[in-house]
């Protein structure tokens, strides 16, 4: 499917299907079956596309829908920086490839015009201070026809750039950015990070669960907590769904 590419770890072993109900899920059998560092599942099509908080993600043809596995040596604590990592990857990607500036929207979508074009699901199991394995699931919406209740809050690059991409040539500059990315410092995978969200001195709503704040964000630090100046002063938050106010 791809050639030439051009990396030292990642995608030294691709798995492609034209149907699958999840690359995550596939992509958790490959690991468990002692996969290598690097090995990455994409399919066509997917019938149990999953997003954050086990919520649906529609995964027709004509998009980019992809895992990577991964076995980072750092603490589970620090597990954020692979989606923080991820995120700038595809960032720069898309940017390189349509042009477009990409937004990237805490924890771990990206925004073209206001809405969603990517969304990025880590899925870690760790043991001990040890993670055991990492799983980031990509979707990109590239070419795909969007379910008419998503026109509102997503977009595809197609309908942003005018142009129909090869998914191909997208997945093979993500593959080969994600390579690059994995010798970066977590300072320096921050700053791109910083500079790709613009979140810093905005005001947000996160919501939690039940919980709710409102406040200003003061940081993010580069284990990805957003610091939040809230009326009853700093907050740290490690997950949550924002919306600018
Ligand atoms: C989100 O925004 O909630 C995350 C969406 C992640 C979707 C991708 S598509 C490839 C991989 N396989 C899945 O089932 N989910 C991720």
């Amino acid at each position: 499917m791809i050639s030439g590419l051009d990396t030292k770890i990642i995608g030294k072993k691709i798995v492609h299907f034209e149907t699958t109900d999840s690359t995550n899920l596939y992509a958790k059998k490959l690991v468990d079956a002692g996969a290598k560092e690097g090995t990455v599942v994409v399919s066509d099509v997917q019938t149990r596309g999953r997003g954050r908080k086990d919520r649906y993600w529609s995964s027709p043809k004509g998009g980019l829908w992809f895992s990577i596995i991964l076995y980072p040596k750092i603490s589970p604590e620090k597990g954020m920086q692979i989606t923080m990592s991820s995120s700038v990857v595809i960032a720069e990607s898309i940017k390189e490839i349509t042009g477009l500036n990409p937004i990237i929207k805490w924890p771990n979508d990206l925004l073209i015009n206001g809405k969603k074009v990517c969304g990025v699901l880590t899925e870690i199991e760790s043991k001990d201070d040890e993670i055991n394995y990492a799983i980031v699931g990509i979707g990109i919406n590239v070419n795909n026809e969007l379910e008419p209740e998503l026109n509102s809050i997503a977009t595809t690059l197609k309908e942003e750039s005018k142009i129909e991409l090869s998914t191909t040539d997208l997945l093979k500059l993500i593959l080969e950015n994600f390579d690059r990315i994995l010798s970066k410092t977590p300072e320096s995978i921050r700053k791109s990070w910083l500079s790709y969200s613009k979140i810093i001195g905005k005001k947000v709503q996160v919501k939690e669960d039940e919980n709710m704040l409102i406040g200003i964000v003061s940081n993010v630090d580069n284990k990805g907590c957003l610091i939040l100046d809230t009326v009853e002063g700093p907050v740290k938050i490690l997950s949550g769904d924002i919306s600018y106010l």
